[in-house]
């Protein structure tokens, strides 16, 4: 059918694939490129026929089989009246490049064909997905459909994500032991708590070290995220939807595709895993190509109190600080004065806005800011008209009302009805209004989420209506951007940013949290992608009080947003805030295309985060202290990611550059962190490094990194000191940026 060997290779990546049959291939090498592939080697890792199982050599395939031998978990689950449910595919087909593999396979007893795609990215991501369909009379029951890549034993611990609602994609580290570790999302969303990105790698891998093997399911729906480790060798990680009974009965000619499954390598730990895909993402053609603009968010500023002199006050505020983007969150349609009521209802409430959005958006555009607009449009509370007229519209099992969630349902968007009123309805404030952006927001799990008509389990076809409905807007108006808020990040996925250009991160704002939160958002997926908003004083989530330094500077690090009362700030706090979006304008082309990389720190209150840019010439770390230090004074961490034979010139950048820190009241200042700073090879920073400031418990430094030798060298970059000057005073004194020692 082709050759017995496939090997695709990219950016020091290899995949093997071991064609040689009878059935689907197996993956005979998944990891570090090799660059003398021969059949020698599918015979070097072929595994040795053991007694009391199956005679012969058993390779499990990518989607492993029992007529394999294999007695793992299957790739393929499902029966046609309990028949039909052991498969035997037979290649058929084989199309390659040097980046991609598609195959074909047929089952003629099971009545079945599957199609695999895999594609190597430049940036050495490899996705892959499935699809089946039914070639025979009757109806073939999917209970899962999932894509292996197996991994080396050497992959002893793993790491994957959980969280909840203001608490976001928190890592977990188990090891790697024999058995099956199922990552299932039942939620209807992606979730707050999914898998994310399942990595397995060596014995302690870090940021910068370890070899690491990860893997993303990209679906907006229930998904399924896969270890498993045998007593036959095999170790791999999976990826697909979790299906939902019945949901899935393919017809003859019928097909299935299961979502794409992303997976990457890195034999530099996690952040070369996340370089390659933030280097993937960054390809797409509808990558944001344009300057993030500074957003402000209405919703902790205002909530539902909605007042045309109020928000235009803010807007004012907005425009005298910077910002570049103002969105109108929850509150404006229908009887929507709190989360009781109105979902659904896609009108402007004439209670609130007599002249509709009109002169809030000629304002707003006036001032020079594009406007941006909240919407929930897969969602309905039970009061609102939409529920009143089409009570049928609503997700259920038939025979009762889901329980509800913030006082909505879902609606039936897999229902023509009900998915072109709502697309009715947001193109009509599309075209109405001078909109460029859409916060899309989803806030409930869906549970007992069927068609109503006939009952059954409806989210797979709810997800797939989401994609369709979004692009369809984005076909319609391709000009308006959208951002993927869940009840903060709910929905953070490579499937919604297929069709959206920024994911909300997380609901809560307080920095202290934000810090962890962005960090491992950040794993997947690159800055400017993550909405990441400087909140007010105190955090109205946390009732955690931070001073603006910390706020702005973890804010920074992503797209920045402002989500606070402006109209109620200090002159001070005005200025101040001007100054952070003044450096997050100046530094954006450089956190927006850059590398982001994270020191190994030992002292767990400390972490310490950089982008380095493409060119190398230029990079921006952020030392932040989210506790005191387990040594007092703290120790040494690296500064990674730089060339290494290159000098560059080392020094805090302002306004980050004061960090309040207490060595300055009871001790001596740092001396390194001067407007003169130091000048040091990026292999010594990276070896040796700095010596960590003392700081308070949530307090940032920023340090500014920037090539010697080259023009512009002896001339100071925007925003830092001259060398000799004396930085700004803190509270205490001359703040830790003073020179020399007290
Ligand atoms: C949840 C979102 O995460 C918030 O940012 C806000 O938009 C509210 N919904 C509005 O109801």
């Amino acid at each position: 059918m082709g050759p017995d060997l496939l090997h695709l290779s990219a950016a020091g990546v290899s995949l093997v694939l071991d064609c040689r049959g009878p059935g689907l291939p197996s993956v005979a090498h998944w990891g570090a490129a090799l660059d003398d592939v021969s059949a020698e080697l599918l015979v070097a890792v072929a595994p040795q026929p053991i007694g009391f199982s199956v005679d012969g050599t058993v390779r499990p395939s990518l989607l492993p089989e029992q007529s394999s031998g294999w007695l793992g978990s299957p790739g393929l689950a499902g029966h046609r009246d309990g028949r039909g449910w052991a498969t035997a595919f037979e290649v058929t087909t084989v199309e390659s490049a040097d980046d991609a593999v598609h195959l074909e396979a047929v089952d003629a007893t099971a009545g079945l064909k599957v199609r695999i795609d895999l594609e190597l990215q430049p940036a050495g991501v490899l996705r892959g997905r499935a699809a089946v369909t039914g070639t025979a009379p009757g109806t073939f029951w999917l209970e899962h459909l999932t894509l292996f890549l197996p991994v080396p034993e050497h992959a002893t611990e793993l790491l994957d994500f959980t969280g909840h609602h203001l608490r976001e994609r928190q890592p977990q580290r188990t090891a790697f032991t024999q058995g099956l570790r199922v990552r299932e999302n039942r939620t209807g969303r992606t979730g707050y708590d999914s898998a994310y990105l399942l990595c397995a790698g060596t014995t302690g891998f870090d940021n910068r070290t370890g070899e690491v093997w990860a893997l993303h399911t990209a679906f907006s729906g229930g998904a399924r995220s896969i270890a498993e480790r045998t007593y036959h060798g095999w170790s791999a990680l999976g990826g697909g939807e979790l299906l939902l009974p019945g949901e899935i009965g393919l017809a003859e000619g019928e097909t299935y595709q299961t979502p794409w499954v992303y997976a990457g390598y890195s034999a530099t730990g996690l952040d070369g895993v996340s370089s390659r895909f933030h280097r993937y993402l960054r390809s797409r053609p509808h990558h944001p190509a344009t300057p993030r603009p500074v957003v402000v968010n209405t919703w902790e500023a205002v909530y539902f109190d909605h007042d045309l002199a109020r928000l235009s006050e803010l807007a004012r505020a907005a425009a005298a600080i910077g910002a570049e983007r103002f969105v109108l969150d929850d509150g404006w349609f229908g009887s929507r004065r709190d989360d009781t009521s109105g979902l659904g209802d896609w009108f402007v409430s004439p209670a609130v806005w007599p002249d509709g959005l009109g002169p809030l958006v000629t304002e707003v555009r006036g001032l020079g800011l594009e406007f941006g607009l909240w919407v929930e449009p897969e969602m309905i509370n039970p009061d609102s008209e939409l529920a009143r007229a089409h009570p049928d519209w609503i997700m259920s099992t038939g025979a009762r009302l889901p329980r509800e969630a913030r006082h909505q349902q879902v609606l039936d968007l897999a229902n023509p009805a009900a998915f072109d009123c709502v697309l009715g309805r947001l193109d009509a404030l599309l075209t109405a209004y001078d909109i460029a952006y859409l916060k899309w927001d989803h806030n409930r799990d869906l549970v007992e989420a069927g068609h109503p008509g006939s009952g059954r389990a409806g989210v797979h076809d709810q997800t797939l209506a989401v994609y369709r409905l979004l692009d369809e807007l984005r076909a319609r108006h391709p000009g308006v951007e959208i951002e993927s808020c869940s009840s903060g990040g709910g929905r953070v996925d490579l499937e919604i940013l297929e069709r959206t250009d920024r994911v909300w991160a997380s609901d809560c704002i307080d920095a202290h949290e934000r810090v962890s939160i962005q960090r491992w958002t950040s794993l997947l997926i690159p800055l400017e992608l993550i909405g990441s908003h400087v909140g007010a004083p105190a955090s109205h989530t946390t009732h955690r009080t931070l001073p603006l330094s910390m706020r702005a500077g973890a804010a920074i690090f992503g797209h920045l947003g402002i989500e606070w009362d402006l109209t109620r700030a200090s002159a001070e706090e005005i200025s101040e805030m001007s100054d952070w979006v003044r450096l997050y304008k100046s530094l954006r082309p450089l956190l927006h295309t850059g590398e982001l990389v994270h020191a190994d720190v030992t002292d767990p209150a400390y972490s310490v985060t950089g982008v380095v840019s493409a060119d190398k010439t230029d990079a921006l770390f952020a030392i932040i202290a989210t506790g005191t230090s387990a040594a007092y004074p703290p120790g040494t961490a690296g500064l990674p990611g730089l060339a290494e034979n290159r000098t560059y010139h080392v020094r805090p950048q302002p306004p980050g550059d004061v960090a309040d820190g207490n060595a300055a009241a009871w001790g001596a200042a740092l001396p390194w962190c001067t407007p003169t700073g130091v000048r040091l090879t990026g292999r010594t920073l990276g070896t040796v490094g700095l010596r960590l400031p003392v700081l308070y418990p949530d307090r940032v430094l920023l340090v500014r990194v920037t090539a010697a030798g080259l023009p512009p060298e002896g001339s100071t970059p925007a925003g830092l000191l001259p060398e000799g000057s004396t930085p700004a005073a803190n509270e205490f004194g001359p703040g830790t940026a003073a020179v020399g020692e007290a």
